[in-house]
């Protein structure tokens, strides 16, 4: 019977756990012994004492060590991926190509280490796919953020004391994060628009009730997978000029656009966020991958000309009983794909394993991390 271990996060600031009390059972289920080291869920709202009647076994940190599968929310330091058994799996979200020193680490340790962010886009992987789960939870917590922190209330409200318009709110992106953030915006009584460059967005927004922002699309705007593609400077100039009377009377803006494997586009620069009023709230949900709005700190909360940016990264860790929930279900779906009568049975030629897996028996087989470690063998 395999081994699997839940660790407490050590990153600071993650509040997730990789497992919640219903997913052990779950994984009893495979055929899985579960072990939870003490304290893991707690940040979350999951009490030691819940993990235990649901059938986990409560372990200390060393337990990594001993553990024929290790799950995880964020990647891993050097340490913890050297402390794996050889030959065992290690799932988790890893963003591999920034971090050649844990892939190096986990193919020596001949680890077979799987990237959860990597889950292909297909509709059999949607219940595995934790940028989906996490970004919805993150559209949802910029727009309480957001809400939180402006000194306007979001509906529309007529009072003996005269009547409150409500807040604008515009969004930039319409993916998952966006969409969310527009619907949790439209439920608190804001009045909603929103821009991206893929045509699809433009009916998903209206029917949330959002008006679309139209700066066209350019040719070939997407990938295959549905994913955005750089657009030309040209493009973006003339993006920036017609959304700049939108900015300009916005009292929320909340972005999110990326473009996988680049830098995300600047939508926003300081000239038009000069726009803006004074107590206007920016949540800039790219801050942490170069951000959409020029002046936004990853990280951090910083007000300039009166007009608060918050660059937090994290977002889905403030909301973490409900993201650990969804990303618990989605590690118990990837499970079922490779688990079977409690043995994992690691096939790196299935379609799904063969996306995920970054290093398998001392190699490192994800083609954008092989290269990445080629430029950088030090
Ligand atoms: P993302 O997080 O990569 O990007 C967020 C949004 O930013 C996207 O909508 C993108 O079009 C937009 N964007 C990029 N550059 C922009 C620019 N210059 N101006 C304005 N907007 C810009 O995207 P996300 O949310 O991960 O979704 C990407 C696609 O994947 C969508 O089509 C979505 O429907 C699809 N998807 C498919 C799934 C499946 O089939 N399993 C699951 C989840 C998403």
């Amino acid at each position: 019977m395999a081994v699997i271990f839940v660790p407490k996060e050590t990153e600071p600031g993650e509040t997730r756990v990789a497992a919640i009390p219903e997913t052990v059972k779950g994984m009893l289920k495979a055929g899985l012994k579960v072990q939870v080291e003490r304290g893991a869920g707690l940040a979350a709202g999951f009490a030691d004492a819940d993990f235990a009647s649901a059938g986990a076994e409560l372990v200390d940190a060393s337990a990594r060590g001993q553990a024929d599968l290790v799950l995880g929310i964020q990647t891993p330091n050097v340490e913890q991926c050297r402390a794996q058994k050889s030959g065992s799996i290690l799932i988790s979200s890893l963003t591999p190509t920034s971090r050649l020193s844990q892939v190096k680490a986990l193919r020596d340790a001949k680890v077979s280490a799987m990237a959860l962010e990597l889950m292909p886009r297909i509709t059999r992987a949607q219940k595995m796919d934790i940028l989906s789960s996490q970004a919805t939870v993150a559209g949802y917590q910029a727009v309480l953020l957001a809400a939180a922190t402006l000194p306007k209330m979001f509906p529309l409200l007529m009072t003996a004391a005269g009547t409150i318009t409500p807040a604008r709110v515009l969004v930039l992106g319409a993916g998952v994060a966006g969409l969310q953030a527009i619907s949790t915006a439209r439920r608190l009584g804001a009045v909603v628009e929103a821009n991206d460059i893929r045509p699809a967005c433009k009916e998903q927004v209206e029917s949330l009730g959002g008006k679309f922002v139209d700066t066209g699309a350019p040719p070939d705007a997407e990938t295959k997978g549905g994913y955005a593609k750089e657009t030309t400077a040209e493009f973006l100039r003339k993006q920036r000029e017609i959304l700049t009377s939108h900015i300009t009377q916005a009292d929320v803006l909340i972005t999110t656009a990326l473009v996988p494997g680049r830098k995300a586009p600047v939508l926003v620069t300081a000239d038009m966020r000069k726009g803006m009023k004074p107590g206007s709230v920016i949540v800039d949900m790219a801050a942490g991958q170069g951000g959409n709005v020029e002046g936004s700190v990853s990280g951090q909360r910083v007000v300039v000309d009166g007009v608060t940016i918050l660059g937090d990264t994290n977002l889905p860790a403030q909301c973490a009983n409900d993201s650990s929930r969804m990303f618990a279900r989605n590690v118990l779906a990837f499970l079922g794909e490779f688990v079977k009568n409690g043995q994992p049975n690691v096939d790196i030629k299935a379609e799904i394993l063969a996306a995920v897996t970054v290093t398998h028996d001392g190699q490192v087989c994800h083609e954008a991390t092989a290269q990445a470690l080629a430029a950088n063998p030090g």
